[in-house]
């Protein structure tokens, strides 16, 4: 306790030379920034350049000190460097920026930014005639006059900040900046990260999920990785004594995926939902970063839907994906703004070579998160009556376009949260049951909407433990419906249950036969089982679900 005071006392003092500072930063009528600035996701605006960047860090204790510099010059990004949970103080990044057009020959641009506690030209060879500018944070930049610039494609033009050791940025022209900004924080406060984007904004690329011309297409899903911001706590590892017991929960789970996108080189990735971990990740930003990054890396388009943690303890799914959507290779899609839920969409999956028909159709909903209705119905949350509605809507409307495919067409679905209809013990199923089936407490018939409609098979995430996948069939008893869990995947989630091993679900499909294998991969063991390919059986064949 007596060092909590000692650090507030050290605190304070730091505080009082820094608000010298602030103050000259700051517009003495202490302007109240205009709402629309308030976005959470900073706006890039193309064809804005970035002319200075600054921190402000101030006191949540002195009324006097303010994060806000005059907002007609500066424009705030709206991120507190410590993450809303500095016991004294916050902090912001600042930026200057101007229309490209409208900067004037002496108008300075921005052409490097380093952090770092010395001088970047100091002890570099060749470099003593550099002249770097210092800011608050440890920041330094070299900037020059817009006439003198000879290589304006690597002005800045954007600035954004992302948090922990394992930030990155999958954006193109993107680069997070490799030293932390240097920030009088205590305890375990995120480190935060300026990342600046270099040169003319240019579009994302785009990733069309293709069959391959021998026939084939392979999905990978990534069920509840559970990121954070930062590289997370294990939680249940197995073995817990790996590498003398230290565990990092991302940096394993990145492994893990990376490993096996190598080796299985999957056409597409689905993320079925907890992508972010709800209490370790303020920085929802961060965490999605990084499983992009190890996508677009691999030019792997990917659908990302939502689970009950995602928008937890951070900026709301609607924000989410409207940053998921401008990633490169990202496929995903908000759907209807008038249905329950964002991510309500589909993929198409087109035919080989370059035809301009649909083999494949991807439906992926929104599970949404708690019961609305604790009392009536315990647990989580359904489908709404106006996501099936949507969902036959459109596969009413695909019919006709999808019978021009040459082959068999055939449609699948991913959710988060598992079906009533998963907890059945009566069902033949592949694959191990180790925990309860959480599924919602009113069953509002999106398995038989799924059914009705020649879904094939469905895949949800959720219950980290079970991975298996259970036949449903219709009135007569025949296969109707394959429905299956992905397995968790991240170790930011939860384990347990008997020595759960994280693993990975694929859907193996060879459209020449209509038939779809799945099979499972395990993070650890000898190197047979890590190669093997767990509880490998066929789901469909012929285009029709195979029974056991
Ligand atoms: C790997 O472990 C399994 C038991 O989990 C064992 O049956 C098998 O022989 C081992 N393989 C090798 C190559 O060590």
């Amino acid at each position: 306790m007596t060092r909590r005071i000692v650090r507030a006392v050290c605190q304070l003092a730091a505080l009082t030379v820094f608000s010298i500072v602030v103050v000259y930063f700051l517009d003495s009528r202490f302007r109240v920034l205009p709402s629309a600035i308030h976005n959470v996701m900073p706006a890039h605006h193309p064809g804005l350049i970035i002319t200075d960047i600054t921190v402000t860090q101030c006191s949540s204790v002195n009324l006097l000190s303010s994060c806000k510099l005059d907002a007609d010059l500066w424009h705030r990004i709206e991120k507190d460097l410590f993450l809303g949970s500095g016991w004294v103080s916050s902090a912001y990044v600042h930026v200057q920026r101007k229309k490209e057009e409208e900067l004037l020959a002496d108008d300075k641009v921005i052409l490097d930014v380093k952090v770092g506690r010395l001088d970047p030209s100091s002890g570099q060879k060749g470099q003593e005639n550099e002249r770097w500018e210092s800011r608050p944070g440890g920041l330094w930049l070299k900037r020059s006059a817009k006439r003198h610039a000879s290589d304006s494609a690597k002005a800045i033009t954007a600035v954004d900040v992302l948090f922990g050791a394992d930030a990155v940025d999958p954006r193109p022209g993107w680069e997070t900046l490799d030293h932390a900004l240097l920030l009088d924080k205590t305890g375990e406060i995120q480190e935060a990260r300026v990342s600046v984007r270099r040169g003319k904004p240019s579009p994302p690329a785009k990733g069309i999920p293709r069959i391959r011309d021998n026939g084939k297409f392979k999905i990978m899903q990534l069920a509840d990785i559970h990121f954070s911001t930062g590289t997370g706590h294990c939680r249940e590892p197995e073995p817990a004594d790996l590498d003398g017991g230290k565990c990092e929960a991302d940096t394993r789970t990145l492994n893990f995926i990376g490993r096996l996108l190598d080796e299985e080189k999957p056409d597409m990735v689905v993320l079925s939902g907890d992508q972010v971990n709800g209490d370790t990740a303020p920085d929802a930003q961060s965490a999605i970063f990084k499983y992009a990054e190890l996508l677009v890396k691999r030019k792997i388009p990917y659908a990302s839907i939502f689970g009950n943690h995602d928008d937890e303890k951070t900026i709301s799914r609607a924000q989410q994906m409207e940053l998921i959507e401008t990633l490169p290779y990202s496929l995903s899609m908000a759907g209807p703004g008038d249905i329950d839920g964002v991510g309500n969409y589909y993929v198409e999956v087109m035919s080989k070579g370059s035809s301009k028909h649909s083999a494949l159709t991807i439906y992926l909903l929104d599970t949404h998160a708690y019961s609305p209705d604790e009392r009536t119905f315990k647990g989580y949350d359904w489908l709404k009556k106006n996501q099936i509605d949507w969902f036959k809507k459109t596969a009413d409307g695909l019919k006709k376009a999808h019978e021009g495919y040459s082959h068999i067409h055939m449609d699948l679905a991913f959710i988060h949260i598992p079906l009533p209809e998963y907890n059945n013990a009566e069902l033949p199923i592949v694959g191990q049951w180790r925990e309860g089936v959480t599924a919602p407490g009113f069953n509002s018939g999106f398995r038989d909407a799924l059914v009705e409609k020649g879904v094939l098979m469905v895949s949800c995430g959720h219950d980290h433990a079970n991975e298996y996948c259970a036949l449903s069939p219709d009135e007569t008893g025949n296969p109707a419906l394959w429905m299956c869990y992905g397995g968790g995947a991240g170790f930011g989630g939860y384990g347990g249950y008997g020595g759960y091993h994280r693993r990975i679900r694929f859907f193996d499909i060879d459209m020449n036969e209509a038939r779809i294998t799945t099979y499972k991969r395990i993070e650890y063991g000898n190197e047979s089982e890590l190669a093997r390919k767990i509880d490998e059986q066929i789901i469909v064949e012929g285009g029709k679900p195979k029974g056991l």
